[in-house]
């Protein structure tokens, strides 16, 4: 399985500075098939940075989209809107679930808005500090995840990617810290053995992302956990430096 590396660009830089810091990333990127790097810009970016990509080298997300394809929605951007525009786009982040009271039925929704726009979705779960806390990480996780795709097809379930996102181990999460490999490791061997038990063979075929603080310091770390398939970086992929440097440790570990 390839290697995902996704910059979740979150409500950062203007326009201008989308489209300057892309140009740099295609400058130093080399065409790799075994990683697929991702950035998510916000809504604005998406369309001219559209035309600006080389997407042998880089593909482009959505942070967010309105499961519905038209219709009074002011201010939102649908699925079908952003068509053609990206490959992928990242539902249910944490952040939309909680400052913008996502739900699962929402989640669900979107992700099956995405499938038929020809988007893959990143779905993204994780359970909050309080979650942690009390040892519900397990079944939280698992009614976010079975929550988010049960109207997806066996077919389509092959073009979804799941990222693990601890909320508690955002760096912009107030009282942060950070997920410690042997934690993730576990964590991701049961989503993997909950995605067998419940969907079969094709399990084996989704790509599981790590995300939560990554940074050029651990990202080797987390790559090298059995079966994360890639990384799902914040803060970090605002720097170009960092973010390159990411995606190079994952080339490493795939070498
Ligand atoms: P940080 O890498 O800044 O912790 O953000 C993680 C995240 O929310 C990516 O979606």
């Amino acid at each position: 399985m390839k290697s995902y590396i996704v910059g979740n660009w979150k409500m950062n830089f203007t326009v201008g500075e989308a489209s300057v810091y892309l140009h740099k990333l295609m400058q130093k990127l080399r065409t790799m098939r075994e990683i697929e790097v991702i950035v998510a810009p916000s809504f604005v970016a998406l369309q001219p940075l559209s035309l600006q990509l080389d997407r042998k080298k880089l593909r482009l997300a959505a942070q967010a989209g309105n499961p519905h394809d038209f219709g009074a929605y002011t201010g939102e951007v649908s699925y079908t809107q952003l068509r053609g525009i990206v490959d992928y786009g990242i539902v249910g982040h944490s952040e939309r679930r909680q400052l913008f009271h996502e739900t699962d039925k929402d989640i669900r929704a979107a992700v099956a808005a995405a499938l038929r726009n020809q988007i893959a979705p990143i779905l993204c779960i994780g359970e909050t500090e309080t979650e942690h806390t009390f040892g519900e990480t397990k079944s939280v996780l698992r009614d976010q995840l079975i929550g988010g795709l049960s109207e997806v097809s066996t077919e389509d379930l092959e073009k979804i990617l799941i990222a693990y996102e601890p909320v508690w181990a955002i760096s912009t999460t107030t009282g942060t810290h950070l997920a410690a490999p042997d934690e993730v490791s576990e964590v991701i061997q049961y989503l993997r053995r909950t995605l067998r038990e419940t969907y079969g063979e094709v399990a084996a075929k989704i790509p599981l992302l790590y995300g939560g603080s990554v940074n050029p310091s651990n990202a080797g770390a987390y790559l090298t956990i059995p079966d994360v398939n890639g990384l799902l970086v914040g803060g970090a992929s605002l720097v170009a430096e960092k973010f390159i440097s990411i995606i190079d440790t994952a080339k490493k570990v795939k070498d």
